[in-house]
């Protein structure tokens, strides 16, 4: 793992010097300045406190404690920490020290710089996680250093290639561990992650489901932390879309329930509310695509269409859209009945107000593209609506 040697001050004052070297106009201020743009840089529990140790007199104002660290991205992000950390008159002085240098001892520094920086080589991302995790398996890590651990993974995760490998690391049981945590920024998080990791990826859903995290994440929906249950409703969407057996023991785990509660409950986070609209408009697309498949009771329930029908007189375009999206698939699953969004849901109504209400929010400038896409869509589930209650309607031979 890359660490700074002891001689750190030494080895910054010279780099800077070759810097400056290269190119005499740039001031140690302005090299400075550079430096409040410094990236994000990877750090450990273990090494942070080390490190500020042997860097030496460490220049406060710059030193924000995230960027201290063993490993840097690029030799930029290296020589932006060294900067952030040095001592300005000690830098002039090794400046004097290396312009008395021969060319030849210059040379042998500058061929020790060169190894220096072959050891500081970024780990790679797969090093990063398991310090990470160890990080994390640690149970007297401090809770600051569990919330920056877990924020390098939810990073880290985002590549696929990454998120497979936490699987092989053995992480995600670090991961699920982290859900009963009594912090709830741990658990959301955690939460998170596993989403992340899960979003689109067959493998990570498998292991993530096989481990019995969907259980434990779909109780912590009902958080009365909003950012805790909306996390959670993301992971678990993200573990059962596009999955037959997610959606198994998702049904299983009274999931239909689940989303019932949150589409007939006013009170709940307007985040949630589309997230739960939008997993219905995916689990009914789901069921359009595998006709064979027997087509889930609550789909035809009058209750649960009513809350979706319900949720289009919401003044959330965003809202009104998913809503849309979500009556055009159950109107076209074959256990629906068109006469119950009629009478029962009153859709016919709700379309002709979302029509009135478009046509308002058209007017304004800052409206209007948008809501000409939502009426466009508007329109279409009026046809396959109407379409569906002609087909009701016995016409007499
Ligand atoms: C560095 O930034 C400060 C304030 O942001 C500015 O006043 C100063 O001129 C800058 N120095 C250089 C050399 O750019
Ligand atoms: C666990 O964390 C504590 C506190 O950060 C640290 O002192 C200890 O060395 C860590 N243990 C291991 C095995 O890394
Ligand atoms: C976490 O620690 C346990 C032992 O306490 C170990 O078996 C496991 O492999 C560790 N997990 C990771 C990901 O390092």
């Amino acid at each position: 793992m890359g660490r700074i040697p002891a001689s750190t001050g030494t080895w910054i004052g010279i780099i800077l010097l070759l810097i400056m070297g290269m190119d005499m106009a740039r001031t140690s201020a302005e090299l400075e300045n550079k430096s409040s743009s410094a990236g994000l840089f990877w750090s450990t529990a273990k090494e942070e406190g080390d490190l500020v140790h042997k860097a030496g007199p460490a220049d406060d104002s710059t030193a924000a404690s995230e960027d201290l660290d063993g490993g840097f991205s690029s030799l930029d992000g290296m020589l932006q920490w060294a900067i952030g950390h040095s001592d300005t008159a000690k830098l002039k002085e090794t400046a004097q020290d290396v312009q008395r240098l021969s060319p030849s001892e210059l040379k042998q520094r500058q061929l020790e710089l060169k190894e220096l920086v072959e050891k500081l080589k970024m780990p790679s991302d797969a090093q990063l996680m398991q310090i990470a995790l160890d990080d994390l398996n640690n149970s007297s890590l401090s809770l600051e250093d569990r919330h920056r651990a877990l924020q390098e993974l939810l990073i880290l995760v985002e590549p696929i290639d990454n998120a497979n490998d936490l699987c092989k690391l053995g992480g995600l049981v670090v991961i699920i561990r982290e859900l009963n945590h009594p912090d709830t920024d741990v658990r959301k998080i955690s939460a998170w992650i596993l989403g992340k990791a899960s979003q689109n990826n067959p493998f990570v859903q498998k292991q993530v489901l096989e481990l019995g995290a969907l259980a434990k994440l779909m109780k912590m929906v009902k958080s009365s932390s909003a950012d805790e249950a909306i996390k959670a409703f993301y992971a678990v969407s993200a573990l059962i879309r596009g999955n037959a057996a997610g959606q198994e023991l998702f049904y299983t785990e009274a999931g239909d329930k689940m989303l019932q509660g949150i589409l007939s409950s006013p009170g709940v986070d307007i985040r949630l509310h589309r997230k739960a609209v939008f997993l219905v408009a995916d689990l009914a697309e789901c069921q359009l695509e595998n006709i064979d498949h027997t087509e889930m009771p609550f789909f035809s329930n009058h209750f649960f269409l009513k809350s979706v029908v319900d949720l289009t007189a919401s003044t959330d375009l965003d809202l009104q859209e998913k809503a849309l999206v979500a009556i055009k698939n159950l109107l076209q699953l074959r256990t629906t009945e068109a006469v119950v969004f009629k009478d029962f849901c009153g859709l016919g109504d709700a379309l002709e107000k979302m029509k009135q209400q478009l046509e308002d929010l058209m007017l304004e400038e800052y409206h209007r593209d948008y809501a000409m896409d939502v009426e466009g869509l508007r329109k279409e589930v009026e046809l396959i609506f109407q379409a569906k209650l002609g087909k009701g309607v016995r016409v007499p031979t």
